[in-house]
């Protein structure tokens, strides 16, 4: 061949390849379409948001839930890290709060029941003698109105709520407003607010469960995942995993993750809080700096993908969770079979039960106040040549 031809042929090459990867990129902005309907026959809408990187965000009005989140691998291969379901009916038999909004309070209640100036509330008891994650028909069972807003460096979709006085047995009208954004620099953000027309408690959160391997048919567990917390103490918990009250020191406990470790290192080690969860399933009371307004909670490694997760809040706690409950009898999206410890949960919050444990920081709203906390999943990639994870062995602790 010659100079000239072969110089075609590779510039024609190098264009094609270029062209045939820019066209595997969405564009970036925001796509909606049905999700279908539930059975009382409201219709559910699916909001995808897509980033300048091809990331992609999709939220659905039923329950307000993450469905799916693409993003790279350290090749920049986008797979969903999510579990879910494929359209609103798997999220309305729902029970494992997969991707949802969580509300009015976030976690246990114990005995179902709390006082605020001297008024017993009694809420419906939906885990044991327990209140969890809202009660009956949480935050993760409503229709939520959906508006796209603006956003400096992404895209935003606004979701609302209004949670009635009594709702569930929680006192005021507590209105409440969510911002999820899908930054440029591949951060899903969630801004929670809330006001009330009476004194109540509120505590909000999102339930997603993440596999930074990817999810789907063969998908495999999260024990290989490396994970930080910035977290010198936790909280114990009962059997019914309500909170004791301690605020007990990590170091020498399984429950030590102030060096990244293996979630995989110690969750089945013979010792007394590991087996009431059935693994991980504890509050970390986080380690903050004074003065800044958003701090580093965790970060989590997937060695074999490259993908790296941190998550960043205003909040004081993070309910580390290690789907203990799941056994492989649902099956979320493509029909994938979701098993014990096939992700993990991050759920930034304020500490289980604070309603009565006067020592914990307090989870009420006072009328004329404003409820306001801020998540933020982070998404990178490690780089191929440089180690940086140290996996500690297993340890009998
Ligand atoms: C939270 C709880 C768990 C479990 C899951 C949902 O993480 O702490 O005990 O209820 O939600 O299955």
């Amino acid at each position: 061949m010659k100079r000239s031809k072969l110089w075609t042929a590779i510039t024609g090459a190098i264009l094609m390849t270029t062209l045939a990867s820019s066209s595997t990129i969405a564009k970036p902005g925001i796509t909606k379409s049905s999700f279908g309907k539930t059975p009382d026959g409201a219709e559910a809408e699916l909001y995808k948001l897509t980033n300048k990187n091809g990331v992609e965000a999709a939220i659905s009005t039923y329950g307000g839930a993450v469905v799916s989140l693409k993003v790279p691998d350290r090749h920049g291969t986008l797979e969903d890290i999510v579990l879910g379901y494929d359209s609103v009916d798997g999220y309305v038999s729902d029970k494992a709060y997969f991707g949802a909004l969580i509300g009015r309070y976030g976690n246990r209640i114990g005995h179902a029941q709390f006082s605020l100036d001297h008024k017993r509330y009694m809420l419906a008891k939906n885990n044991g003698a327990n209140s969890l994650h809202g009660g009956i028909k949480g935050f993760n069972k409503a229709i939520w109105t959906a508006k796209e807003v603006p956003a400096k460096d992404g895209q935003a979709l606004e979701l609302t709520y209004l949670s009635k006085d009594g709702e569930e047995g929680f006192p005021g009208n507590l209105h409440v407003r969510v911002v999820y954004t899908l930054t440029d620099s591949n951060e899903l953000k969630i801004d929670y607010s809330a006001t009330t027309d009476k004194k109540t408690v509120v505590n909000l959160t999102n339930h997603a469960y993440f596999n930074l391997l990817g999810v789907g048919q063969g998908m495999g567990d999260i024990l290989g995942h490396v994970l930080t917390v910035e977290a010198d103490k936790f909280t114990p918990v009962d059997s019914g995993l309500i909170p004791t009250g301690e605020l007990r020191d990590v170091s020498g406990t399984p429950f030590d993750f102030r060096k990244p470790t293996a979630i995989g290192a110690r969750i089945d080690a013979n010792e007394e809080q590991i087996k009431l969860g059935g693994g991980y399933d504890h509050n970390f009371a986080l380690r903050r700096k004074m003065g800044d307004p958003i701090s580093l909670a965790a970060r989590a490694v997937e060695p074999a993908s490259g993908r790296i997760m941190e998550v960043w809040t205003t909040e004081p706690g993070v309910q580390f969770y290690t789907s203990n409950f799941l056994d492989g009898s649902v099956h979320g999206k493509g029909g994938a079979a979701y098993a014990k410890h096939a992700a993990f949960c991050l759920e930034t919050q304020h500490f289980p039960d604070s309603p009565n444990q006067s020592k914990f920081p307090s989870t009420v709203l006072n009328p004329g106040g404003r409820y306001h906390t801020t998540t933020i999943y982070k998404f990178s990639t490690q780089n191929p040549k440089y180690k940086e994870v140290k996996i500690l062995k297993p340890t009998n602790q």
